[in-house]
């Protein structure tokens, strides 16, 4: 069998969740969800990253122990995962003993490859970012200096180990022009391309000025770089350093889906720790792009930051998963307006969706007894509405494989267009008493186009997709992918409609 490995990054416990953690979570989600539905073995990792200065920080200021502080906030996390109906197959917390075994074994693993050297930092470093800055990166406003993420910077000195990054950089650049398809999109691979292109410094992998991270092996007055740990998650749940463990299969990771914040540590230390070590680099990293709330920057001082939780509550869980993929390109930034989810909801879930499904199941109902048509050829008029129906699997598919989640909605919004041009041209109501046979067809065909939408729909909005497949009678062995060539046997008893999605007051 197939096996497939997406992951999400894993989320600092420094704050609880946000829109932004439930986007690329979801994005994620879909993927998995396709990815089963096609019959692949699916192994979805997410979890929370745990260690390092930022979230040191944030327990102090919670007045709480840092693994206390960790062990409350990660579980935030994990009750959006079930919130947002999320299918991963693990949660991996960076606290745990399997990660810290792990670290260590990549570690000495690079020291026994002379990947590592003793030496000494002096530069700036930003918590927020958890990144170093070069001395040109920073710059100085009101007598502070930030990055150019807009984080302060402060000024570090201190013993420290490096990876030997610097000696990588030809090599990645091969890497990427063998691999155009490792970095989505295109205009992230030119940034990262750029950024190779103009040398790579070795990378300070330790710190000492604090102790909240995994200790270095046989140095215990270092701990490892937080990126470095956080990094190293998707190969512990892997396994590693066991590569005969079962779960090694899995590697390498098909899909890292990221944000656009953290493409480089993905991009770029990540191959080169991992083929330093003598390991694969993951097939693909894909950068999405930000959130912005109603025009506005999202951020805790303006008090504008999105809950999924109170979304959730407000919309119902598959609108917002709709909406969310639906109303930006994967990969761009993206404004989140009320008015244009309300606007989705109503005209594409409820009116376009929701209506054709009532209005055929009502017919069946009514007027065949609710007895599911026999299956019948495509004769003049259902050719067109059929041939879309049957290739529309395989374009959302490959939509999928791209990461082009509103190219695969807006494909199957296209065919349930067409779908109602159809009914309302076939008339089925007004047939029952001229042509009852025609009839019959018109609803077999309907019920056709229905089952396929349900089905590709399902990863996108797996709970109301569940009970429109239950309205159109289809088995729960009959939900996947390859089941569509498989019709339902004439006479299939289907249960009394009821409305799939409510309309939204604007
Ligand atoms: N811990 C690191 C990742 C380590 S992965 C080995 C980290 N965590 S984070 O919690 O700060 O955020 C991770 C991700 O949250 C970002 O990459 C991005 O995917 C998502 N987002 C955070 N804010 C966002 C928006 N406003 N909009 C969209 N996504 C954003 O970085």
């Amino acid at each position: 069998m197939a096996t497939k490995y997406f992951t999400t990054p894993i989320y600092y416990v420094n704050d609880r969740p946000h829109i932004g953690h439930a986007y690329t979570s979801l994005a994620t989600d879909v993927m998995a969800r396709w990815a089963r539905l096609s019959g692949e073995e699916v192994f979805f990792l997410t979890g929370t990253d745990e260690h390092g200065q930022k979230v040191e920080k944030a327990a102090q200021d919670a007045g709480m122990d840092p693994q206390g502080f960790t062990d409350r906030v990660s579980q935030h996390f994990r009750d959006l995962a079930a919130t947002m109906g999320f299918s991963n197959d693990d949660f991996i917390r960076t606290t745990e003993p399997r990660h810290k075994a792990a670290c260590q074994a990549l570690w000495e693993e690079l020291v026994r490859r002379d990947e590592i050297y003793l030496g000494h930092y002096e530069g700036w470093y930003a918590v927020r970012d958890e990144a170093f800055y070069g001395p040109d990166e920073t710059e100085e406003r009101d007598g502070k200096r930030f990055a150019p993420t807009g984080a302060p910077v402060e000024w570090v000195r201190e013993p420290s180990y490096f990876f030997r990054l610097s000696k990588w950089g030809p090599w990645l650049l091969d890497f990427y022009r063998e691999n155009p398809d490792f970095i989505a999109p295109a205009s992230r691979r030119n940034e990262v391309m750029r950024f190779v292109e103009g040398g790579l410094q070795d990378l300070s992998i330790s710190r000492t000025s604090f102790t909240w991270g995994i200790p270095v092996p046989g140095d215990p007055a270092h701990v490892m770089y937080v990126w470095l740990d956080a990094l190293t998650n998707y190969i512990t749940a892997a396994g590693y350093p066991d590569t005969s463990a079962e779960r090694w299969r899995f590697w390498p990771a098909d899909v890292h889906v990221v944000g656009k914040d953290i493409v480089r540590f993905h991009a770029i230390y990540w191959p080169a720790f991992l083929q330093a070590a003598g390991l694969a680099p993951p097939r693909r990293v894909f950068a999405h792009g930000w959130w912005t709330n109603e025009g506005q920057k999202i951020s805790k001082s303006l008090g504008n930051v999105i809950d999924p939780v109170t979304l959730v509550e407000e919309y119902g869980l598959d609108p917002v998963r709709y909406f969310l993929l639906r109303e930006v390109p994967f990969g761009s930034d993206g404004d989140f307006s009320r008015l244009a989810l309300i606007g989705r909801l109503n005209g594409e879930l409820a009116d376009t969706l929701g209506n054709l499904a009532n209005r055929t199941l009502s017919l069946i109902q009514r007027n065949c007894g609710g007895a599911l048509p026999a299956a019948a050829e495509a004769a003049e008029g259902d050719a067109e509405l059929i041939s879309g129906l049957g290739s529309l699997p395989a374009r959302v598919g490959g939509h999928l494989a791209r990461q082009e989640f509103h190219l695969a909605l807006e494909a199957i919004l296209a065919e349930a267009r067409a779908a109602n041009g159809y009914i309302t041209l076939q008339a089925p109501w007004a047939l029952k008493k001229t042509d009852p046979v025609r009839m019959a067809v018109v609803l077999r065909h309907l019920h056709t186009a229905l089952r396929v939408f349900a089905t590709v729909l399902q990863p996108f909005m797996p709970g109301t997709m569940a009970a429109m497949l239950d309205q159109l009678g289809v088995p729960a062995e009959g939900r996947g992918l390859d089941a569509l060539a498989v019709p339902l046997p004439e006479g299939t008893a289907l249960p009394p409609p009821a409305p799939l999605f409510r309309k939204v007051e604007a």
